[in-house]
């Protein structure tokens, strides 16, 4: 990379803080194996926000074409402002965790309100869904300020090298490790180092078998010195994970089916599905027959789908009702054809190809 003898300089100049050499031999790995990334080619803070907001929860390689496809949608902060809730939804459907599209657009009516976006952490960190980690990154990588990111990657590759045994979920780790963060930051460069690190992280020091043999930090890492690669970072409470049972009933009623928009206080809200009840136990046919099955005739598409989200674990069932009568259901009415205008969940959708 070009700037590559710019860092060394600058690295010489800022050494000292540096302990080891870790950030110098980070940039050094960041110029040689980064990823060339959309969002790593602009300074305009609005695509770099867009892009971080995807990327907190989606990897790499599926939230790419969201990106694109979001940024070509909504080019600008105002156009994102000014568009439909449901038009927003739609750009986000299948990315999961929704919350996050309805702050991002919550959000983008507060920059405009403002008029410019902002741009010092403390301004950006007040943007509806945005954290500590991604106003730094907005920080760093849109106007070039010294506020390191902390985020799983960079847990994972500071624990390991440092051989950090606190855990990171601990209020005590986190103030520990963005302390540390801060302190390996090379200020004349936060958006590369930042960048380095959080690569670093997501290509060589993985979560599973990271290839230590060939990394450049493996001769002053605590975690590889001393055998223990897999052992960092160490997390307190692991969050158990709740099952739930969901019923679905995809009416067929003269060429069109009802959905329903879901409401607030639980996942998906402002997605839309087909009338559904959640149960503590799986519904059987007699509890499905007692709901609906005055309206017309009963056939069981799908039984016992797996949904995983991070706490919650969905099982799912999804039954036709071809309707003799109109079920008198709150709802839109919709022509089947046009079940492709709504925004449902990845779950809904996997359900829908049953029909
Ligand atoms: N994950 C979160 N932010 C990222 C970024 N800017 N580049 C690559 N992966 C990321």
């Amino acid at each position: 990379m070009k700037y590559l003898s710019r860092f060394l300089l600058n690295i010489c100049i800022f050494a000292p803080m540096n302990t080891n050499g870790f950030s110098l031999r980070l940039l050094k790995w960041y110029s040689e194996h980064g990823r060339d990334l959309p969002w790593r080619k602009t300074d305009d803070a609005y695509r770099i926000w867009v892009s971080e907001i995807i990327l907190q929860q989606t990897r790499v390689a599926q939230g790419y074409e969201y990106y694109l496809r979001f940024v070509r949608r909504f080019p600008t902060v105002e156009a994102l402002a000014n568009a439909e809730e449901d038009e927003v939804m739609q750009q986000w459907q299948g990315l999961g965790y929704y919350s996050r599209a309805r702050n991002l657009h919550a959000a983008a009516k507060q920059v405009q309100q403002l008029g410019h976006f902002p741009d010092t952490y403390e301004e950006i960190r007040k943007l509806k869904g945005v954290g500590d980690y991604t106003a730094a990154a907005i920080a760093s990588f849109a106007f070039g300020l010294p506020h390191a990111v902390v985020d799983g990657n960079v847990y994972r590759v500071l624990s390991r090298y440092f051989g950090i045994d606190t855990p990171i979920d601990s209020t005590q780790g986190k103030r520990l490790f963005a302390t540390l963060a801060q302190e390996m930051l090379v200020v004349s460069e936060p958006s590369t180092y930042n960048q380095a690190i959080m690569d670093f992280g997501a290509v060589q020091c993985v979560p599973k078998s990271p290839q230590c043999a060939a990394c450049p930090l493996a001769e002053d890492c605590q975690a590889w010195l001393t055998n223990r690669v897999g052992e960092f970072p160490v997390k307190g409470h692991e969050t158990r994970v709740r099952d739930r049972y969901f019923c679905y009933i995809y009416i067929r009623y003269k060429g069109k089916t009802l959905l329903q928009k879901r409401g607030g206080g639980d996942i998906w809200q402002g997605l839309y599905q087909v009338p559904m009840r959640e149960t503590d136990v799986p519904m059987n046919q007699t509890d499905v027959q007692d709901w609906v099955g005055q309206y017309g005739r009963l056939t069981l598409l799908r039984s016992g789908y797996l949904h995983q989200l991070t706490h919650q674990r969905l099982h799912a069932d999804m039954w036709l009702l071809e309707a003799e009568r109109r079920p008198p259901f709150d709802g839109v009415w919709i022509a089947e054809k046009d079940r492709g205008e709504y925004a449902v969940p990845r779950l809904v959708e996997e359900l829908f190809q049953q029909v």
